[in-house]
Parts: structure tokens; C-alpha cells; sequence
């Protein structure tokens, strides 16, 4: 869940920083370089954010290469202790680190043993010994033994004193490579190469080897590897921000990207999905982590629907151990904003070990998931920077409406008519600030805060529960709203705040005699609705009720959570959270 950047060239440390900067997402506790310096490594660490290490670099004309990392902690806690980069003993070696290293234990109890000391609690400290202990001179001999040493996961750009390159290997973590002109920059995300070249070479796993401003040498364990550059053509759309959050502007963002995912698969780029056929399969089982999963309930629904075949949900890190039964006549749909979750990576390796049929429903369309799928469906939500998912979630969900509706019309051998998700989206709006400002005053402080739903409702009140848990640390939990008498009436007090999503018709009574129940012992009611005749006394009981439009279809779930967003966001503001960079979190959780 670190970022990890390599650069050759002039300006050395400036670089570092500014493509770190880019990489904060993927950790924010403490960051460090390391530069080449004529006296051996020059290592600045910091705790916390970038712009902390930024104030303690000291900038040379001298250093000609150098390595950076922005640290989500594992392995110790967040200090400059355990900051990277880490350094051997005898000053030859110094290393950045993305993964975990499994065997970490073993591996320091058995150099102990030889008399080498550690500093840190950090299992990379391990590798950046090792390669000490490894060192007879070859340098790829000291890597080779060190990785094959290695149970885990890890991308690492490593420095040897005195040369004038960059090492790299790599296992199960992003690690991507781009020259030009007698600079070279190595990052654990493309989005470092923006600006910087046109294209860039993808190591792989079990890969190895150096980098200079002129050449890449990759090696694996049978030799050298010839690599063909990739182009960088991907859109990452605009990334400057003019809003005080990302979080606030990626909401704003919405409707654009949804406009672009109706464009793009209006545009009839599904060709590969709509030749699968749903009847083939036995079962559908739908994949994800946090926000994700969320969009997962939501897309089971819609396949519910539309096709006579079972389908489940299962939360990534519990599929694998929950012995799925698949097989060829299994199709696993799998959703990821990133495409680097661990879980999620692991559950589509255990589906294709199984021979079943997989389909990524990804944003970031350079990840490994997007890449190893059968097929692969972008959100096209445009990079989402802040923690808390928002265009991304409305994206997933919309991608997961657009592919039932071109399996549906395949299997008729039809073409699938969008308009009206176009009506949808051209209706759409932000709603009324003023009010959701209002609610975000009122349940800021709140400890109790409890999301009720019925069918897609319920889905609904998991992702809007999961919002306000990370942005704005409050308590707060889902039930079906049928499940109130059976357990957490006993949780009702005055000092509860129960939301009450209620835009499923079907079942619009029902939820409203279930938060009349709340209500009558003490609950204070927010009520989600998209209907206008629901009876007056119940409105008065209502603190606050938020009206949406009434979608009559599944798209009900995009027009439902945009409100909530949005609170959830005023919410985090107004307790003083940076809503972009939650404590504790990271934007893409790529380790187990
Ligand atoms: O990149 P992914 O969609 O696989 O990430 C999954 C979750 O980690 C992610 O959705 C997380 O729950 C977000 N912080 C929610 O806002």
C-alpha cells in the first residue's frame, strides 16, 4: 500500500518529491528519499505527510539518482524509524519497498545470528540487509539470491553506492519503468510518467534488473527478458483541482463521468462481453472490497433481474477461504476502482485456478485485475485521488446496470437501448447544499448513527454508512430495515439518529412502519425518499427528509448516494478531517 518512485537525472530530489506527491494515495503515515551524495547516501525521513519531508530535504546540484517512498504502515508504527528508505550497514545498499515480505521473521532471526543488527520493526529492513549479506560484487547475483531468499509480495527500487542506476525487482506489486533522453523514472503507478514520456515498460513478476538513463536491463530466473515499451495513452483526465478537497470536486466530477461511461459503452464497446452468454453459466458470483462490494449488492440485484441464473456476493478477503465452489460454469465479476486490491487479486486468481469465466469492472485501466481478466469493463470514472470513493462507486454501479442490459439484449440478439440511463444522467443534479449542510450540522457529533433499507435501499445505506465511518469517524451500522425488531431496537434511544433510505415502491410501507418503530422509542429520522405521498404524520416525525427524483429503475442507487456524498462530506469538513486523506487509510489496499 506504498508508493515508491525511482528517478535518474538532474533535480533529483525536487523530482522525488513532486512524483511522490502524485503517489500519496497509496499511503500518507511517513515518506523518504534517498539520494546519491559524494559522501554515500544522503536519507531524509519524515512522519506524516509529504509536504513534511519536503521541509527537511536538503536539494544538492550533486545527486544524479535517487529513490522515494510514501509509507502506509504494516510492519511498525509510523515514524522515521520505520520510514524508508532503509539502509545496509555498511552504507552500500538502500532500498524503497511496496509489498509484504511474508518470511520477514525468519530472515532477520537468521542474520541476527550472523551479528547484523536492526533498527527498525519494518519487514523491508530485511531485504536491504540480505542484500548486504549477499554481496559478493555481481550485482545481479546479490538480487537474484535476495529475491529468491524473499516469501511475499514486493516492488523495490534499490540503490548500490557508487553506481549510477537504479535496481528493481518485483513480485504481486505494481512496478512500471520509464526512459528518456538520459533520465529514467521508475514508479508503482503510471500516473508518475505523465508529462514525463510517451510510453513505458511494465515489469512483471519475478522480473529483476537495473536501470540508467539510457538502458533497461530486466532479468528473471532463465535470463535476460526482452521488454517492448507500452504507450501511455491513457486518459487521466483532469487531475488539477480548483475545489478545496478531491473528494468535493470527484463528487462534483459525477455526472461528467458517468456521461463518459454511457458514451463509451453506447459507443458499443462491450463487443467481448456481449459474447459471453449468461445462460452458459450456472452461477454468477460478484467480487469486492468496501465500496466496491458495496457496488457488488447492487450489481447482483440488476443480474437477479434480468437473468434466470443464481447469483451471489462475496467480500474479496473472506472468498478464498469460504471454499467457493466454480468452475468453468462460473462467471466471477469483479470490482475495483484500482485494480490492485490484494484481496480482490487473490479472489480472481482462485476463479481462474477454477476455470471460471472472469470480467473486471475496473477504473484504472493499466492495473494487473484489468489486465489478468477475461474480459475487462472500464468505469471510465477518470483518476479518483481522495480515499473515499464517490464518482468511482456511481461509475462501478452504472457499469454493472450497462453490462446486465448488453448480456440481456446479446441473448436476444439485440442491441442494447441506453436511453434511458441518457435521460437519467441528463436529469441529474446535486440538490439542495443548503439542506445537507443542515444535516451534516446536526449528526457531526453524533455517536449512534444507524442506516436502514430495504432491497436496493439497503445497499444503498452499507455505502453511505461506509462514507461517514471513513471521513467523518463516526459509528455507524446497516441493517435490512426488516431486522430492527429482531436485535437493534434494543440499540434505540433518543440519542439515535436512524436514516431511513425508502425509494423501493414495492416495499415503501413496509420500511416506513419499520422507522415508525424507531421512532417510537426515541429515534430522531433522516429520510431518504423519491415519492411525494407519503402520509403527513409521518413526514412531521422526520427531522429532516431529502427528496430525490424517482428513477423507476435500478440507477435509483447513483441518485440515492450523490446526497449522501455530499453530507458525508460537509460532515468531515466541519470536524476538522481532511476527508481526502482519512486517518489510518489508503486509497488502493494492495497487501493482504
Ligand atoms: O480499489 P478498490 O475498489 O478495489 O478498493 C476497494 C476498497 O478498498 C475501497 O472501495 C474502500 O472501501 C474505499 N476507501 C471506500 O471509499
Amino acid at each position: 500500500m506504498c508508493g515508491i518512485v525511482g528517478y535518474i537525472g538532474k533535480n533529483v530530489e525536487s523530482v522525488v518529491i513532486d512524483k511522490l506527491k502524485k503517489l500519496e494515495y497509496r499511503g500518507y503515515d511517513s515518506a523518504g528519499i534517498a539520494v546519491n551524495s559524494p559522501t554515500g547516501f544522503a536519507v531524509f525521513k519524515a512522519k506524516g505527510e509529504i509536504k513534511n519531508l519536503e521541509k527537511i530535504v536538503k536539494k544538492t546540484d550533486t545527486a544524479s539518482v535517487g529513490i522515494g517512498h510514501t509509507r502506509w504502515a504494516t510492519h511498525g508504527k509510523p515514524d522515521e524509524i520505520n520510514a524508508h528508505p532503509h539502509v545496509s550497514a555498511d552504507n552500500r545498499w538502500t532500498l524503497v519497498h511496496n509489498g509484504i515480505i511474508e518470511n520477514y521473521s525468519e530472515i532477520k532471526e537468521k542474520l541476527v545470528g550472523q551479528g547484523m543488527t536492526f533498527y527498525s520493526q519494518t519487514d523491508s529492513e530485511t531485504v536491504v540487509k540480505l542484500l548486504q549479506y549477499y554481496d559478493k560484487g555481481d550485482r545481479f547475483d546479490t538480487i537474484s539470491k535476495t529475491i529468491s531468499a524473499l516469501k511475499g509480495s514486493f516492488a523495490l527500487a534499490i540503490l548500490r553506492a557508487e553506481d549510477n542506476k537504479i535496481y528493481f525487482a518485483k513480485n504481486k506489486s505494481p512496478l512500471y519503468i520509464a526512459i528518456k533522453d538520459g533520465e529514467a523514472l521508475l514508479a508503482s503507478d503510471v500516473i508518475c510518467f505523465k508529462g514525463f514520456a510517451e510510453e513505458y515498460y511494465v515489469i512483471e513478476d519475478g522480473e529483476y534488473g537495473s536501470v540508467d538513463g539510457n538502458a533497461l536491463i530486466v532479468k528473471n530466473e532463465f535470463g535476460l527478458v526482452g521488454k517492448a515499451p507500452v504507450e501511455l495513452d491513457y486518459d487521466f483526465g483532469d487531475v488539477e483541482n480548483v475545489y478545496d478537497h478531491y473528494m468535493i470536486k470527484e463528487i462534483y466530477d459525477t455526472k461528467n463521468a458517468l456521461l463518459n461511461n454511457y458514451e463509451y459503452y453506447s459507443n458499443g464497446n462491450y463487443k467481448k462481453l456481449a459474447d459471453l452468454d449468461v445462460s452458459c453459466f450456472d452461477k454468477v458470483v460478484f467480487v469486492g472490497c468496501g465500496t466496491a462490494f458495496n457496488a457488488c449488492l447492487v450489481g447482483a440485484k440488476f443480474f437477479k433481474e434480468k437473468f434466470d441464473v443464481d447469483c451471489f456476493t462475496e467480500v474479496a478477503s473472506e472468498f478464498r477461504y469460504s471454499r467457493p465452489k466454480l468452475n468453468e460454469r462460473s462467471l466471477v465479476i469483479l470490482v475495483s476502482q484500482s485494480g490492485e486490491t490484494a484481496d480482490t487479486l487473490a479472489a480472481h486468481e482462485l476463479a481462474k485456478l477454477n476455470k471460471a469465466v472472469t470480467v473486471a469492472v475496473v477504473n484504472v485501466e493499466y492495473s494487473t485485475l484489468a489486465k489478468a481478466a477475461d474480459v475487462c469493463l472500464p468505469i471510465k470514472a477518470g483518476v479518483e485521488i481522495a480515499v473515499a470513493s464517490t464518482k468511482a462507486y456511481s461509475c462501478q454501479v452504472l457499469t454493472l446496470y450497462m453490462a446486465a442490459s448488453i448480456l440481456e439484449a446479446s441473448s436476444r440478439r439485440e442491441k442494447p437501448n441506453f436511453d434511458q440511463v441518457k435521460a437519467f444522467l441528463d436529469g441529474l443534479s446535486f440538490g439542495d447544499t443548503e439542506l445537507f449542510k443542515r444535516v451534516s450540522e446536526t449528526i457531526r457529533y453524533q455517536q449512534k448513527i444507524f442506516m436502514i433499507g430495504r432491497g436496493a435501499d439497503y445497499c444503498t445505506a452499507n455505502e453511505a454508512s461506509l462514507k461517514i465511518k471513513e471521513t467523518c469517524y463516526l459509528n455507524s451500522d446497516t441493517y435490512f430495515a426488516g431486522e430492527l425488531k429482531h436485535g437493534f431496537l434494543a440499540l434505540i434511544d433518543e440519542m439515535t439518529y436512524v436514516v431511513v433510505f425508502a425509494t423501493e415502491k414495492e416495499v415503501l410501507a413496509k420500511t416506513i412502519s419499520n422507522a415508525e418503530e424507531a421512532y417510537s422509542r426515541g429515534a430522531r429520522l433522516i429520510v431518504f425518499t423519491c415519492f411525494d405521498d407519503i402520509d403527513k404524520s409521518f413526514e412531521n416525525k422526520c427531522e429532516f427528509i431529502i427528496k430525490v427524483r424517482d428513477i423507476g429503475s435500478g440507477l435509483q442507487a447513483i441518485e440515492n448516494i450523490i446526497p449522501w456524498q455530499l453530507i458525508a462530506y460537509y460532515t468531515s469538513v466541519s470536524k476538522g478531517i481532511n476527508p481526502d486523506k482519512p486517518r489510518n487509510l489508503a486509497k488502493s489496499v494492495t497487501v493482504e
